[in-house]
């Protein structure tokens, strides 16, 4: 389990899966996720495997709950690349009561930390759509700088969108957020 100041970050359990499912065909949640998969609860729970939220390999996806255990969401990585030792990051508040309220920004960090100090990464990037406006500036509150766009690159709602990529290093993130060993005094929020 990984804990942030607000949310808590632990496997996917197979109780979880109707909630995944819930947020997974919500038209809002998945117009900002700019993939508007329709999908079953029987598919939703073949994806997930047996294990559900084991590592793939390339990928592995934790569940975000709130301190007091509500699950919010999900947050991982994908497209682990060891060689280079980067990864692209994803995540979802599919509970929109949720956003924009630092719940996200917080899940980020501590899955940043997990990334940067315990897998040992270099870079973590991500896509975003020009559109998102809530992602980006969560993104950039995280310490993401914008690298580039990639040009009409989501196609959703009859039209096509720039897709912008953003990445954090790891010396970058150490400067922002540094290493703080488990059990050490908490220095509460930044
Ligand atoms: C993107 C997402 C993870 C961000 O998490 P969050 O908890 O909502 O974000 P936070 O509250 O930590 O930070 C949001 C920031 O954007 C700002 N913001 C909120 N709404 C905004 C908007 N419409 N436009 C621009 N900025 C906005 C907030 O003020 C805050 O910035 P601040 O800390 O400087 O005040 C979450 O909203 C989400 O999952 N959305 C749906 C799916 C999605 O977009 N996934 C990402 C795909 S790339």
């Amino acid at each position: 389990m990984i804990r942030g100041h607000l949310t808590i970050l632990r496997p996917i359990e197979r109780e979880d899966l109707d909630a995944l499912w819930r947020w997974q065909n919500d038209p809002e949640v998945m117009h900002y996720w700019a993939a508007p998969a329709l999908i079953s609860r029987d598919e939703l729970a073949a994806r997930y495997g047996g294990g559900l939220s084991g590592p793939t390999g390339q990928a592995h996806w934790l569940l975000i709950a709130t301190h007091e255990g509500e699950p919010i969401g999900r947050i991982g990585y994908v497209d682990l690349d060891r060689r280079n030792r980067r990864a692209e990051l994803a995540i979802q508040i599919g509970e929109r009561a949720y956003w924009g309220r630092g719940y996200g920004g917080d899940a980020i960090v501590a899955f940043l930390g997990h990334l940067f100090h315990e897998l040992n990464l270099h870079k973590v990037w991500l896509r975003v759509e020009e559109y998102n406006g809530r992602a980006r500036r969560a993104y950039e509150r995280c310490g993401f700088r914008r690298d580039g766009v990639l040009r009409e690159h989501t196609f959703l709602g009859g039209r096509y969108y720039d897709a912008i990529v953003m990445s954090l290093l790891e010396d970058e993130f150490r400067a922002a957020h540094p290493f703080v060993p488990p059990g050490a005094a908490d220095p509460g929020p930044p």
